[in-house]
């Protein structure tokens, strides 16, 4: 039995693992949710000028500045409380997700750099705490927000439907979940910054994410008598369904995080996609990736060794020793720590995948599973184990066990007031970064939750199936000529670039050339997306240095057919 300090409780002792994790449970799960509802906004303790129902980030105001609200942490420490008052946990929450609901639908309208709501947006991954638009450079935009954000407050929908509330959904709740899965719908395929807010390509959390959202929006589009969307929600979550497979790397056993910024791919976002779109009802799908299906588990054992060696406080662990996980091993952000809600997202996919196998009543070991079943059996082998077996009884011990390290993991670095900071050090595990991490207390109780038994409702993921062919979705587009009137020196060019992607979203090194031989008037004609609000400006590039147009950004509404000419001067 390993050694490990539960300083949450100030107890220093080799105890049973269950009984410690019992007892930092008990501990800290009161915590979490009171660090969860502290930093809500306007009654909650640390969040002082948070509008009602904002929850920002963290409290922290420097190094790093959290205080503003992210769509995404919102919508998952939403999600994690509308699950408790739906389940009956806590039937207090009522007027909080009232007042997240009003809150987010404010914070939809409000124009922002990321465009309109009706351009762009609702992408846009932060605001300030008054619910006005961030206007500083940032990593935009972020589109899983919109498919999270439907989510939690699709979870809220649907319990009112069944607790006779279908007039509140339609007329309150429906405009606002609408405005976002049209949005998924319409823009899945346009490359995005990934949830760490650095990578601007395809990304597997923001993709299983809008998968999951325009499946539940169907069927609760269906549900109310919306029928208008629902074909196009269920021809563009097949395809998304289609693209998701695509991260699969079959020679190195893991999903690849993002398809751009050249590094392994290795990456927590994976794990948290996959207890994120956990279906009770979905058993070990692989099409999916299921926490217990053999893609997700091949790719956590890799997430997991990958942090072995590069944090010195997880030296000495090994084999089916739990440790402190990151973000993904390259990550330099804040000193490039464990993170607090990483290592305990391994735990919950571990502990759906034991619901999983209980469900199923059975485990099956595949060639693609081999790997992380070898870690509790080295002398495993393929074949499907029956709950009736000593194997399958094995296994499950195991694996609980290696699941509970991880909570005892994050609980060795949880100091004694029990709050839980965004990451602790890798080299003395003291904590690190923004304090009271709303999401790092979110993490806390939704693993809690798992491993007491207490799952999600479904959301539609059993038995969906792969369409063969994939299709990128495109709407109807229109040809716009760009002419400009530029000046230029000889060996200068002058480039087009702007926020959708056919205009390269903002790329000054993938921005399109524009043709000389009319010179001055430089001209290049791009099929857009019709009907669709989109900015642009020209670029200078001259020996690698890029000048970009004066502010503002040009704009254009695009007609909903035909094509359109545009003369500009160079600005
Ligand atoms: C701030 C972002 O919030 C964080 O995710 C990122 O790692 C750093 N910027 C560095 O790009
Ligand atoms: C940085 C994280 O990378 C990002 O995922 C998160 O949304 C923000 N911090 C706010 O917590």
């Amino acid at each position: 039995m390993r050694r490990f300090i539960l300083s949450a409780i100030g107890l220093c002792a080799s105890v049973s693992l269950g009984t410690s994790v019992d007892t930092y449970i008990a501990t800290e799960g009161p915590i979490a949710k009171a660090g969860m509802l502290a930093n809500i906004g306007p009654d909650g303790s640390k969040s002082s000028g948070a509008y009602p129902g904002v929850v920002i980030a963290s409290p922290s105001t420097t190094d790093p500045d959290y205080l503003y609200t992210w769509v995404r942490d919102s919508s998952l420490v939403f999600k994690a409380l509308i699950d408790q008052y739906t389940s009956g946990e806590d039937t207090t929450l009522r007027s909080l997700i009232d007042e997240f609901v009003t809150a987010e639908s404010n914070i939809q309208q409000v124009t922002n750099p990321s465009g309109t709501v009706s351009t762009g947006g609702l992408g846009e991954p932060k605001f300030m705490i008054n619910e006005t638009a961030f206007t500083g450079a940032w990593g935009r935009p972020q589109r899983d927000g919109p498919a999270l954000r439907s989510t939690a407050i699709i979870t809220y929908a649907n319990w009112l439907l069944a607790n006779n509330n279908a007039s509140y959904v339609t007329e309150t709740l429906w405009p606002i979940i609408k405005l976002d899965l049209d949005y998924v719908m319409n823009n899945w395929n346009q490359s995005t910054f990934d949830l760490w807010e650095e990578i601007d390509s395809s990304s597997f959390f923001t993709t299983a994410v809008q998968h999951r959202a325009l499946r539940e929006g169907s069927a609760l589009a269906t549900a109310i008598g919306q029928t208008s969307v629902v074909s196009g929600y269920d021809t563009q979550a097949a395809n998304v369904l289609c693209f998701l497979q695509s991260y699969w790397n079959p020679t190195s056993s893991y999903i690849t995080a993002n398809t751009g910024g050249g590094r392994s791919g290795i990456d927590a976002n994976t794990v948290l996609a996959s207890i994120h779109t956990f279906d009770v009802d979905a058993g070990c799908d692989a099409v999916t990736f299921q926490p217990c299906s053999d893609v997700a588990l091949s790719n956590l054992k890799v997430y997991a060794d990958s942090f072995r060696s590069i944090y010195s406080i997880n030296n000495g662990l090994t084999g089916d020793e739990a440790v402190a996980t990151g973000r993904y091993p390259e990550d330099v952000y804040q000193g490039g720590n464990p993170w607090y809600l990483t290592t305990f997202a391994v735990a919950e996919q571990l502990y759906d995948a034991l619901t999983g196998w209980a469900n199923q009543g059975s485990i099956a070991v595949t060639e693609t599973s081999l790997a992380f079943f070898q870690q509790f059996n080295s002398t495993i082998v393929t074949g499907t184990y029956p709950s009736s077996s000593t194997t399958y009884t094995s296994l499950v011990t195991a694996i609980k066990a290696f699941a509970d390290g991880f909570i005892v993991t994050d609980a060795t670095y949880t100091p004694s007031n029990g709050g839980l900071a965004e990451q602790f050090s890798k080299t003395n595990g003291t904590p690190v970064s923004a304090v009271d991490l709303t999401w790092s207390y979110a993490s806390a109780v939704t693993v809690f939750a798992r491993r007491a038994g207490q799952n999600p409702a479904s959301w539609g993921a059993a038995n969906l199936i792969v369409p063969s062919v994939c299709e990128p979705y495109s709407g109807p587009t229109v040809a716009v000529t760009f002419n400009v009137n530029a000046t230029t020196v000889y060996g200068e060019n002058i480039y087009l670039t702007g926020s959708v992607s056919a205009l390269t979203d903002w790329s000054t090194t993938t921005a399109l050339l524009m043709s000389s031989a009319d010179y001055p008037i430089w001209s290049i004609t791009v099929d857009l997306p019709a009907d669709t609000g989109i900015q642009y400006k020209y670029i200078r590039i001259y020996n690698g240095d890029v000048t970009w147009e004066s502010d503002p950004n040009n704009s254009i509404t695009t007609p909903s057919g035909g094509s359109e000419i545009l003369n500009d001067t160079w600005r």
